[in-house]
C-alpha cells in the first residue's frame, strides 16, 4: 500500500491536479485552511531553528515554514519537488524516503502532513523512528492522521466509505507508537467534525455563507474527538 502511495505521486498528471482536488468544495477548503492554521500554530518558532518538512507535495505548507526558519523540504517524488522548487527557488529540497531517511543534519521541527496516514502500523512506526533520528533532543514533530473515530467506523461498516489508500488511527493507537519511537509530551487536536454532512449542499442553500462559520466551529471543537475525521499530533523527542 505505501509503495503504491509513493509511486502515485510521481505521476505528472497527479501532481498537476493535486491542489485543485484538495481545495475542491467547501469541505476541501475548510480542511485545508484548518491544516494550515494548525501547522502555523504548532510551529510558532523563532527564526534560527531548523525545520524539515517531509512529503512537501506541491508546497502548500512550505512557503509558510520557510519563512519561520532554516527550511529543508523532502519528498520521494521528483515531480512534486520540481513544482515546489518553483515556488521557493532559494530553499533547500532533497529527494528522499521517509521509510529510509538518509539525512546527516538534525532538525528542531519536523512536519509531515497527509503522509503517515498512508502507512500501516508497522510502516508508521518505522517512519516515526526514522524521524526521531533526525530530530534534535527536545525537538518536535507535527503530523496528521485520519482519525479512527466512532462515526467513521460506523460509516465504514455500513457503506464501506472511505479511501482504500489510507489507514485510520485513534489517539490510543498512536500513543504507544509515538512513545516506542522515542517521543513524549503528546498533544492531540481534532479536526473535520462535519465530514458526514453534505456541507457543499447546505452551503449552497445558505447562499455560500457557511465557510467562516464552520471554520470557527472547528476551532472550538479542537479537543473533541468522537466525530472528527482528522487527528493533528505534536510530540517531542525525549531528552534521554
Ligand atoms: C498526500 S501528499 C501530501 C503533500 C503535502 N504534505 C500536503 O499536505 O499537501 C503526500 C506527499 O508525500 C510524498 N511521499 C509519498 N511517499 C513518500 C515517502 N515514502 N517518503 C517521502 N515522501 C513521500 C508524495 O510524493 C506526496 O508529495
Amino acid at each position: 500500500m505505501s509503495r503504491n502511495f509513493s509511486e502515485y505521486y510521481k505521476n505528472r498528471g497527479v501532481v498537476d491536479t493535486y491542489d485543485s482536488q484538495r481545495l475542491g468544495g467547501l469541505k476541501g477548503k475548510v480542511t485545508r485552511k484548518l491544516e494550515y492554521v494548525f501547522v502555523d500554530m504548532l510551529t510558532e518558532i523563532p527564526k534560527k531553528q531548523k525545520i524539515l518538512e517531509i512529503g512537501v507535495g506541491t508546497g502548500f505548507f512550505s512557503k509558510m515554514l520557510a519563512a519561520k526558519g532554516n527550511f529543508t523540504g523532502l519528498d520521494i517524488s521528483e515531480e512534486m519537488l520540481k513544482k515546489t522548487k518553483r515556488i521557493l527557488p532559494k530553499s533547500k529540497f532533497v529527494t528522499g524516503n521517509i521509510l529510509d531517511l538518509r539525512l546527516k543534519d538534525k532538525y528542531d521541527k519536523v512536519i509531515t502532513i497527509r503522509v503517515i496516514s498512508h502507512f500501516d502500523k508497522t510502516k508508521a512506526g518505522l517512519a516515526l523512528k526514522n524521524i526521531n533520528k533526525v530530530v534534535k533532543k527536545g525537538g518536535e514533530v507535527i503530523f496528521n492522521l485520519e482519525n479512527r473515530s466512532i462515526a467513521r467506523r460506523i460509516l465504514r461498516k455500513i457503506t464501506n466509505w472511505g479511501s482504500t489508500y489510507t489507514y485510520q488511527y485513534n489517539k490510543r493507537d498512536m500513543q504507544s507508537l509515538i512513545k516506542s519511537s522515542g517521543f513524549d509530551n503528546v498533544k492531540v487536536f481534532y479536526l473535520d467534525h462535519f465530514f458526514i454532512l453534505p456541507l457543499h449542499l447546505i452551503n449552497k442553500l445558505l447562499f455560500n455563507s457557511l465557510e467562516e462559520a464552520i471554520f470557527n466551529l472547528e476551532m472550538r471543537l479542537k479537543h473533541f474527538a468522537p466525530f472528527s475525521n482528522t487527528l493533528f499530533i505534536k510530540c517531542r523527542k525525549q531528552y534521554s
